[in-house]
C-alpha cells in the first residue's frame, strides 16, 4: 500500500499552513550560496501544492516571505523577490491547469512596485479557479497583521459603525487579512526548528502541528502524504474529553 493510499480522504485538513524552511541549510550543505536553496525550494513548493490539490485539500498557505526577513542581506531579498516573481510568471498557466487560485495575505505595499503588479496579474487571472486556494504571505508576520486589524476595528467603534459588543471571535476571524479562509487545521514545519515564528497566530489556535527534520528543498510529494497520515492518527479534542468526541 502506497503512502498516498493510507491516506482517509473523507479526513483530509480543509487548510495546510507550511513555514517552508531550511534552504539555506541545504545550499550550506553542498557549498552553494543560500541563494541556490531558495531556487531548489520552488521545485518544492510546485510539487507539494500539487499534491494537496490532487487530494482534494481545499487551502494552503504557505509562509513565503516574513516581516523579519527584510533584514537578511540586499542581494538575498532580491534574489527571493526575482524567483517569486519568475515563479509565479512561469506558474500561472499551470495554476490554471490545476484549477487553482492564488491569494496573498502580508504587507504587499512593502513589496517592489513591478512584484506586486506580477503577483495581482497572477492573482487577476486566477481569481475564477476553485479546485484550491493557495494564499502565499509575503511580508507578513502575525504581530504585523493583529495590529492592523485592531486598528482597523478601533476605528470602526470610534465612527459607530460597531459597538464593543460586536467585537466576538468570528467577528475578529472575519477582519484579518485571512478571511474566508478556514483555519489550518494542519501546520507543517521544516528543517527541524520547533518554532512559529510570527505566523497565523490567530488562526492556529486549534491546528495540529507537525515538524520534520527534512529541509524544504527536499520536501515532496511523499512528505506531504506523511503529515497528513500523521495528523489523521491524531484525535482533535478542541478542549473536550476523549468520551465526548
Ligand atoms: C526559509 O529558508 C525560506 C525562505 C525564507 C523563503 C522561501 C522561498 C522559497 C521556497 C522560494 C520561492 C517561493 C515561492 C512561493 C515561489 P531559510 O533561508 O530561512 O533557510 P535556513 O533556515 O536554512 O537559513
Amino acid at each position: 500500500m502506497s503512502l498516498k493510499e493510507k491516506i482517509d480522504l473523507n479526513k483530509l485538513p480543509c487548510h495546510i499552513a507550511i513555514i517552508m524552511d531550511g534552504n539555506g541549510r541545504w545550499a550550506k550543505m553542498r557549498g552553494r550560496p543560500r541563494t541556490f536553496g531558495h531556487k531548489n525550494g520552488v521545485a518544492s513548493v510546485r510539487d507539494t501544492t500539487e499534491a494537496a490539490a490532487e487530494l482534494g485539500v481545499k487551502y494552503m498557505t504557505l509562509y513565503a516571505f516574513s516581516t523579519e526577513n527584510w533584514k537578511r542581506p540586499k542581494f538575498e531579498i532580491d534574489a527571493l523577490m526575482h524567483l517569486l516573481l519568475q515563479t509565479i510568471n512561469k506558474e500561472t498557466k499551470n495554476l490554471n491547469k490545476n484549477n487553482i487560485r492564488l491569494r496573498t495575505i502580508g504587507n504587499l505595499s512593502t513589496l517592489p512596485r513591478h512584484i506586486y503588479s506580477g503577483l495581482m496579474n497572477t492573482i487577476e487571472n486566477t481569481s475564477g479557479n476553485n479546485r484550491m486556494t493557495l494564499t502565499l504571505a509575503l511580508s507578513y508576520s502575525s504581530r504585523w497583521e493583529i495590529i492592523e486589524t485592531t486598528k482597523q476595528i478601533a476605528q470602526k467603534v470610534k465612527d459607530n459603525i460597531i459597538t464593543l459588543d460586536d467585537i466576538e471571535q468570528e467577528f475578529y476571524s472575519s477582519c484579518l487579512s485571512t478571511a474566508g479562509i478556514p483555519d489550518p487545521e494542519l501546520l507543517i514545519r521544516t528543517s527541524g526548528e520547533y518554532r512559529i515564528s510570527n505566523f497565523l497566530l490567530w488562526q492556529i489556535a486549534y491546528s495540529e502541528l507537525y515538524f520534520t527534520p527534512k529541509l524544504w528543498p527536499d520536501f515532496r510529494k511523499e512528505d506531504l502524504y506523511e503529515a497528513i497520515i500523521d495528523f489523521q492518527r491524531r484525535e482533535r479534542r478542541f478542549g473536550k474529553t476523549s468520551e465526548q468526541i
